[in-house]
């Protein structure tokens, strides 16, 4: 039986993920720090499914935790065919006045694991000729975000990052594909509430979006109609007038009246 691996698997699109995978007979390994969460969601899955579902549990804002879960794969005998790269969070607010460290933990979680699990994961599943890796980026890919500058551009780098590897691994029987969710109802935004933008869709409808693109071979995968039409529209668009119009949106209440 086929494995997948969920980073964020604790919460939201990765524990949708995880239901949508398991319905699919995959075993699973699911990753995040609330441990709790995790074991009830492998037992739930376990019974449902007759599948296997080991937890691991790891701060991805940690520099060593990359290779704990690799090793850790190694010791229980694991063989990853399908990697999600998930778990991400975001910030907002003025760069200049947020927290430097959890700036920091940002780029290590949404980039520095994601690029640590691809580089251990693909090989083998080169190797094998066959494998997927499902980069979980957003519609901030496209664009600028003030307010949200680190999270963007962490999105930014996570479809840039996609799509190249795609091309190198096409030939090789390895998907990669980039999912651009827009706002999803998740924890996500639990605290950074005014940093919501548009109608929130489903995780269900993300995660679907996501294992569609993977069955038909896209390399990008921008979930919902109106999310996609806001994502190209910023194509033709100077950046800098895309990155203002983002910083109107983005602005936080406490600077909109100075
Ligand atoms: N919701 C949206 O509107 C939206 C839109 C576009 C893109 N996205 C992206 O979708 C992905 C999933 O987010 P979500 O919306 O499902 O939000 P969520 O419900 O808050 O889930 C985030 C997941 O990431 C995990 N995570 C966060 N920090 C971590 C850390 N230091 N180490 C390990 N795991 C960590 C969390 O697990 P623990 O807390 O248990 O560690 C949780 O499972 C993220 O990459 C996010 O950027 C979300």
């Amino acid at each position: 039986m086929a494995t997948a691996l969920v980073t964020g698997a604790s919460s939201g699109i990765g524990e949708t993920f995880a239901h949508a995978l398991a319905g699919r007979g995959q075993n699973l390994v699911l990753v995040a720090r609330s441990a709790a969460r995790l074991d009830a969601l492998a037992a739930g899955l376990t019974t449902k499914h007759r599948i296997r579902a080991d937890v691991i549990i790891a701060d991805l804002a940690d520099a060593g935790a990359t290779d704990a879960i690799v090793a850790e794969l190694g010791s229980r005998g694991i063989v990853v065919d399908t990697l999600i790269n998930n778990a991400g969070f975001g910030t907002h607010g003025e760069f200049a006045a947020l927290d430097p460290k959890r700036e920091l933990d940002e780029i290590m979680v949404n980039c520095y694991a994601l690029v640590a699990l691809t580089r251990a994961l693909l090989p083998g599943m080169i190797a094998r000729k066959s494998g997927a890796v499902i980069n979980v980026g957003s519609t901030a890919s496209f664009q600028p975000v003030p307010y949200m500058a680190t999270y963007g551009a962490t999105k930014a780098f996570v479809l840039s990052f996609s799509e190249a590897l795609a091309e190198e691994v096409r030939a090789q029987g390895v998907r990669v594909v980039a999912l651009c969710p827009g706002q999803t109802e998740t924890a996500f935004f639990s605290n950074i509430e005014e940093a919501r933008v548009g109608r929130a869709r489903t995780p269900k409808q993300v995660v679907t979006t996501a294992l569609r693109a993977l069955d038909r071979g896209a390399v990008v995968a921008i979930d919902g109609l109106s999310n996609y039409a806001l994502a190209n529209s910023n194509r033709f668009a100077p950046r800098r007038l895309v990155a203002r119009i983002a910083a109107k949106i983005e602005r936080p209440k406490s600077l909109k009246s100075k």
